[in-house]
């Protein structure tokens, strides 16, 4: 297949919406620049929107998880069930999960925004291993459709983009069939969803 041609993915239908939540809430994250990287990579098939609001998400309390939660768990959880696909790329903090991105995870248990959401995740990050591992476990208890063609390790990010570019050729083919496997999640899903019940 042409470079050109692997560049793009044939998609018959409605563009699927997606939600990029980024666990770095720094103003210059390699993170934030990635999901960007990714979202011009595929403008013409999927509509992109980020999740801005990491920081403004409440600690977690189950006594506040009732009825009338906070707003912007409210905000958080609606940006989720608009989402036909979620794509959530992260680091690794002290071998583990960025406290903020757990944090707002942990409001959807109840929920389950994230329960049969096809999702995509990627840890990008100096080793990111078991911040990577731990995160995978959390998606996968709260039931997120997330094949393993969906998950996806960038250790040693920084030498990997340049700004909003993806430099590294083996990086750029990893991203392009793990964005394909999203979508093809999606695709199963919603043929799962239309299909005419069994008799
Ligand atoms: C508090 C802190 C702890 C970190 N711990 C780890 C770690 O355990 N493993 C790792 O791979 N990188 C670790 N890093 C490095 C970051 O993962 C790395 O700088 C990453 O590129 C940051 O992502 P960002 O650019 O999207 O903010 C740590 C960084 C900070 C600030």
């Amino acid at each position: 297949m042409s470079e050109a041609m692997d560049n793009k993915i044939t998609y018959l239908g409605i563009p699927k919406k997606i939600l990029a939540i980024c666990g770095s809430t720094r103003r210059t994250s390699t993170n934030l620049s990635l999901i960007n990287a990714i979202a011009k990579l595929f403008s013409d098939n999927l509509q992109w929107k980020l999740f801005t609001g990491l920081s403004d998400i409440p600690h977690f309390n189950p006594d506040l998880d009732n009825d009338h939660p906070p707003d912007n768990v409210s905000l958080f959880r609606k940006a989720l069930m608009d989402a036909d696909g979620v794509l959530i790329c992260t680091p690794e903090y002290a071998m583990g999960v960025p406290g903020t991105l757990k944090n707002a995870i942990d409001w959807t248990v109840s929920s389950m925004e994230f329960s049969h959401k096809p999702l995509a995740l990627i840890t990008a990050s100096t080793a990111g291993h078991k911040g990577h591992q731990s995160l995978m476990e959390t998606l996968r208890i709260i039931e997120s459709d997330i094949p393993d063609t969906s998950q996806l390790l960038i250790s040693h990010i920084k030498t990997k983009l340049n700004g909003e570019e993806i430099t590294d050729v083996n990086t750029l083919k990893q991203v392009r069939s793990l964005i394909q496997s999203l979508i093809i999640t999606i695709e199963k899903k919603d043929a799962r969803l239309t299909a005419p019940d069994e008799v």
